[in-house]
């Protein structure tokens, strides 16, 4: 059995992940309102993987015999000045839920519970690739300023992005 404070915590993040993944879904509308379909495509294999983060919790939570509660997930930016804002903002939320995984990850050695501690370190290892992609993809937009072949280039490359779900999840 989880501790009531692990299971809000967790809903909680539930609810993070699911933004996370309706953020990224609304850049992905972004990018194809831009015919930018190489961009379009890796937001939205994005937000299919933060769904899968998402369920990933659910899965979880259910196992160790708490309950699932789904909260109001919040209405996403529709619109961004240009690429770069994009994955500036693409690179802080990842931060930002980085935060929130390792606040988890403190609850978990708080209450003692070994095992969810134990569950949140793939999301350790998962956010120090989140972080990394971001960040690489917006230093290769800043260093092409305002060259549009290699835009045109990158979202080339973008298409070809596929979802692969984790083989030990
Ligand atoms: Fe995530
Ligand atoms: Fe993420």
């Amino acid at each position: 059995m989880i501790s009531q404070k692990m299971q809000e915590a967790i809903n909680a993040q539930i609810n993070e992940e699911l933004f996370s993944s309706y953020l990224y879904l609304s850049m992905s509308a972004f990018f194809e309102d831009m015919s930018l379909t190489g961009f379009a495509n890796w937001m939205r294999i994005q937000a299919q993987e933060e769904q899968f983060h998402a369920m990933k919790f659910f899965d979880y939570l259910s196992e160790r015999g708490g309950r699932v509660e789904l909260l109001a997930i919040e209405k996403p930016e529709k619109n961004w000045p240009d690429i770069v804002t994009v994955f500036e903002e693409t690179y802080k939320h990842e931060q930002h839920i980085t935060a929130k995984i390792n606040e988890l990850v403190s609850i978990a050695a708080d209450e003692k519970d070994y095992a969810s501690g134990n569950f949140l370190q793939w999301y350790v290892g998962e956010q120090v690739e989140e972080e990394a992609a971001a960040s690489e993809i917006l230093e290769q937009i800043k260093f092409l300023g305002e060259n549009k072949h290699g835009i045109l280039m990158l979202d080339r490359e973008f298409k070809s992005r596929t979802f692969q779900p984790p083989v030990e999840a």
